[in-house]
């Protein structure tokens, strides 16, 4: 095996012997908690029963078939998806296998459907549109953001994993800044999102407007990149630019949907209505099932032009079946309606933490999607690392050791601070059980930093 984003000397996986709610069982006896919900994929807790139940049924009667057959699971998830994301329930849904394939479809859809408004709906030939490169094709994304690994999607991604692939990125990308209250890359107060969206409107014009650019793509909440809420006000400004420039918003929910932030899609807390919504993770709910949904307005320009996009296992009948499962499970066992009340308890406990620990710069985040940014200096908000240092260890990394090691609780390290992620099942005891741990892990932070 190789393992992603590591140096392969040394890498030893842990035998896992099963799985069940918020904890893996490994082969050697260990009980340990998962504080990332398995990269945010397992947002039910592992195996849940009903899903579980659901994926063995299907299996039975037929696990997959190309899309010019359809399955009854991968009919209604589509158009139980249409009908849950924010707009118009006439909608396309387009289904792949990895959150990077969904960004994909969404970045070729959005180009496609600018194809066809400049060609075809006006009725032009290539000759009289607009000179050089004939039809709007950028995509403004932001630095602080993850959209997947492959060529395309890493190219729209502003973290510095987008390295990797550089210079063969794909061209057409422009990137715009993050709007972070606790980092803002522009003004301070209120006026940190007017001048952000200023700046973009900037970006959008001088990059060409509606002949030039295609879509501006956002994560609602950032998530690799730090679990950055975006600033009230924020979004509505991006989709109001988007409107007056013609553009599409694209919004990538592959780690902030189903659930994790205390509605079905982050999206929500904004009432924002995207042209593409793009979710993955634990949509699958077990299984590598991803989609991007196209408003009515972007499915509609495909009725009679190409969507030259596709790849095998598109609409796997397993995975819709697990997710269909998945979802009745999130909407009325109760699951989604206890994330709210779940999550405040949650962020009191860090709140307290952070005002016992020097080293905790900032508690952010909704619903289940919490995180709290070390830094090295609370007076000046000194970073534990810049971009650029992207792989070099942080202090971090002796957390999710200690934790770890120490106390059963497995959350991967990043390098600007601590994720707490867990199950949407977690319980209060849970809550209060990893908030212990943690307290003993800023407590090395705080130490080490000499704080
Ligand atoms: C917002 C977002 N988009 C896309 C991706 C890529 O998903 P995948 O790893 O399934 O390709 C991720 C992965 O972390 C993500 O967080």
């Amino acid at each position: 095996m190789m393992q992603c984003w590591s140096s392969q000397q040394g890498y030893a996986p842990i035998a896992v012997d099963h799985v069940e709610g918020c904890w893996i069982h490994t082969s050697d006896g260990r009980k340990i908690f998962d504080l990332r919900s398995a990269h945010e994929c397992i947002n039910l807790g592992f195996n849940h029963p009903k899903v579980i139940a659901a994926l063995k049924s299907q299996l039975d009667r037929v696990a997959y078939v190309t899309d010019d057959f359809a399955t009854e699971p991968t009919g209604l998830l589509a158009r139980k998806l249409a009908a849950l994301t924010p707009g118009s329930p006439n909608k396309r849904v387009y289904f792949a296998q990895s959150g990077a394939a969904a960004v994909e479809a969404a970045i070729k859809g959005a180009r496609l459907h600018q194809y066809n408004r400049m060609f075809h709906d006006r009725g032009l030939h290539q000759a009289d549109a607009p000179s050089q490169y004939p039809y709007p094709y950028k995509i403004i994304s932001r630095y602080k953001s993850w959209h997947g690994a492959t060529s395309g999607a890493a190219s729209v991604s502003g973290d510095p994993r987008r390295w990797f692939q550089e210079p063969l990125t794909v061209p057409g990308v422009v990137f715009a800044p993050e709007a972070n209250a606790y980092r803002p890359p522009f003004g301070s107060g209120d006026s940190m999102v007017d001048e952000n969206l200023r700046y973009l409107e900037y970006i959008i014009e001088n990059e060409g407007g509606s002949n030039k650019v295609a879509a501006v793509l956002v994560e609602p909440v950032v998530g690799s990149n730090g679990i950055i809420p975006a600033p009230p006000r924020y979004l509505e400004g991006v989709r109001r630019l988007c409107d007056q420039w013609g553009l599409l918003m694209i919004v990538d929910e592959t780690m902030t949907g189903m659930g994790r932030t205390g509605r079905l899609f982050a999206i929500e807390h904004s009432g924002v209505e995207p042209d593409i919504l793009i979710m993955g993770k634990a949509l699958g709910a077990y299984c590598p099932l991803t989609a991007t949904v196209f408003s009515e307005k972007v499915s509609r320009s495909f009725d009679d032009h190409l969507f030259g996009h596709g790849q095998s296992y598109s609409g796997h009948a397993l995975g819709c079946a697990g997710a269909l499962a998945a979802l009745e499970v999130l909407l009325e066992d109760g699951v989604l309606e206890a994330v709210d009340e779940k999550g405040s308890y949650l962020e009191e406990r860090l709140q307290n933490l952070a005002a016992k620990h020097p080293c905790v710069g900032d508690v952010r985040g909704l619903g289940l999607f919490y995180t709290m940014e070390l830094v090295a200096d609370p007076q000046t908000r000194q970073p534990l690392r810049k971009s650029t240092e992207k792989y070099s260890p942080t202090v971090i990394a002796e957390v999710s050791r200690f934790l770890f090691e120490e106390r059963n609780i497995y959350v991967p390290s990043d390098k600007f601070g601590v994720w707490v992620v867990p199950p949407l099942v977690v319980t209060h005891s849970e809550i209060d059980w990893i908030t212990e741990a943690i307290d003993e892990a800023l407590l090395r932070v705080d130490q080490q930093l000499g704080l």
